[in-house]
């Protein structure tokens, strides 16, 4: 038995090395950690159980027969986050660059399979070329079967993809399938195809940081949710990422105790919003005051800067917020904003996490740009998934809602459950300006009377009071009061039940 006991650390102490120490020093000097190594770090400790460590490749082509690393260039198993059950996998990069292999895709695939069927999350961390180059079709046909998995699951467990080194083909398609993808600064990149490919094709020379690196996708293409100083930053960001969100689609939402009183005041949001209308003020302030402890973590941070959307808890329990930003183009939704709150709240909707959203919007962004650039369709995303969600939806009005960004940000008449305004809430068609012109063009060149006709419509429409008369409003509140608000409109609603007609599947304005 001692025999036996030995050669099993011996062929264990083998598959940990992966492509060898050479290779994990290149690693480590590229400032990367290992795939064992972030796996200790991600999990609870000591809860990483390892599949499939000894599993190989078949290829006998290019002299492969000879090449061969236990682990195939991939370490998957399940462990827990703060006690909760995850499925993971994690590139090797040290074995054939993390390459996919026919192999290495049924090492993934059965962990997504058992993900999917015990419906727990999948994190996918990601440190690879894409398709082995020398296994052919065989590696593109793994690639399906794992891109069919990251569909079937889409909705059902949340997938997380964590970008930690370059990757190119099958290895962002995957990721691009997935809830979240999250990079690291400086040693990730995502493209399809990478610099070298890009110079023969097209002739266009970029560096791999210009094409594909964590700046790009956080701030330009919106491929990725956020990125971190390093891999270290990013997976503990992860452990905190996964406290707010559930199981699995049926599993209901992970409750935190909490010692911050639902009912607290926060004197200082009855000063938030300045005097003069035209002022910005942080509406991230009133996030972090509303939320408990403090505590945020936003999405896509970096990217339509003009909208807010994270994850925060209300009285323990997850939620998810949205919110116009006054800091950045005045709150105002273009494009790229509606597209990113859009697939946020159809997360929240898909796991059954309550949104709060948080109203100062002056409209839709006008111009050729925008509308060249297809804000019709994309604004209609935001439309729809707000008006889709069957969650708990909880509003409040700090300040301006004009237009049809009063509907579409999650009014009363698209299903919101609870819809207050704060006393300074302004609900109209337009701005006063805008629509004193328009209404009394004659009165165009004379400025006194424009003043005057100006002020008859502030008068008459900057106030909540006309909604709250009709009942889209269900109550003004004070904003002292916000938290307790949300809290017990939250409590309401818990067992809130709401079905959409059956269908096969909508069919959202991609
Ligand atoms: C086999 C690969 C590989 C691959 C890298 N390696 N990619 N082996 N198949 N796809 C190997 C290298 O030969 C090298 O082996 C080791 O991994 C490290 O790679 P380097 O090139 O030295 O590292 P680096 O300079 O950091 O560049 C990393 C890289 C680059 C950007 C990922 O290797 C690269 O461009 N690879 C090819 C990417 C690609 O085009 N893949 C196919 C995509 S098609 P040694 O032994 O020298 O250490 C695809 C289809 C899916 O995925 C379907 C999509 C819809």
């Amino acid at each position: 038995m001692k025999d036996v006991i030995e050669e099993l650390e011996r062929r264990r102490s083998i598959a940990a090395l992966g492509g060898g120490k050479h290779r994990i020093e290149a690693q480590h000097k590229r400032g990367k950690l290992t795939a064992r190594e972030r796996i200790e770090l991600l999990m609870d400790e000591n809860s990483f159980e390892e599949f499939d460590m000894y599993v190989e490749h078949r290829c006998t082509d290019f002299g492969m027969e000879k090449n061969k690393i236990p682990g195939d260039g991939v370490v998957t198993g399940w462990g827990t986050i703060n006690g909760r059950v995850v499925y993971i996998f994690a590139k090797d990069f040290t074995v054939f660059g993390g390459s996919l292999s026919e192999t290495h895709a049924q090492k993934i695939t059965k962990i997504q399979d058992m993900a999917l069927r015990n419906r727990a999350p999948i994190i996918g961390l990601f440190d690879a070329g894409g398709a082995r180059i020398q296994e052919g079709v065989a590696a593109l046909g793994g690639y399906g079967e794992v891109f069919l998995r990251n569909v079937l699951a889409s909705g059902v467990v949340p997938q997380i993809s964590v970008i930690m080194g370059p990757c190119a083909g099958g290895d962002v398609y995957s990721p691009a399938m997935t809830d979240f993808i999250f990079m690291v600064k400086d040693t990730s990149y995502m493209f399809v195809t990478g610099p070298d490919v890009v110079k023969t094709v097209t002739n266009e020379e970029v560096t791999a940081e210009e094409l594909g690196g964590s700046e790009v996708h956080t701030t330009k293409s919106s491929i990725a949710d956020n990125a971190y100083e390093n891999d270290v930053e990013c997976l503990l960001q992860m452990r905190r990422l996964m406290d707010f969100l559930p199981s699995n689609n049926r599993s209901g939402v992970p409750v935190l105790k909490t010692k911050d009183d639902p009912e607290r005041e926060e004197a200082s949001l009855d000063t938030l919003i300045p005097d003069n209308p035209n002022k910005p003020y942080d509406m991230k302030e009133l996030i972090v005051k509303v939320a408990d402890e403090g505590d945020f973590f936003e999405i896509q941070e970096s990217f339509a800067q003009n909208i807010i959307v994270g994850f925060g808890r209300m009285n323990g329990y997850p939620i998810g917020f949205v919110a116009n930003q006054p800091m950045f183009l005045a709150g105002v939704l273009d494009s790229d904003a509606s597209r990113k709150a859009a697939r946020f709240v159809r997360f929240c909707d898909c796991f059954s996490i309550p949104v709060v959203t948080f109203v100062d919007v002056p409209g839709f962004l006008p111009g050729t740009a925008q509308e060249y650039g297809g804000l019709i369709k994309h604004g209609a995303k935001l439309l729809f998934a707000f008006s889709e969600a069957t969650v708990p939806k909880v509003t409040v009005i700090t300040r301006k809602a004009y237009g049809g960004a009063y509907d579409v940000m999650s009014s009363k008449h698209i299903r919101g459950d609870v819809n207050y305004a704060w006393p300074s809430a302004e609900i109209a068609v337009m701005g006063p300006k805008g629509a004193a012109e328009i209404l009394y063009r004659e009165d165009r060149g004379d400025a006194e009377k424009l003043a005057q006709r100006i002020a008859e419509y502030e008068a008459r429409f900057a106030n909540p009071f006309i909604a709250a008369e009709r009942g889209y409003i269900d109550e003004v509140i004070k904003p002292r009061a916000t938290r307790g608000r949300i809290c017990r409109s939250l409590n309401m609603l818990r067992d809130k039940t709401v079905e959409n007609p059956w269908k096969k599947h909508d069919n959202i304005p991609l």
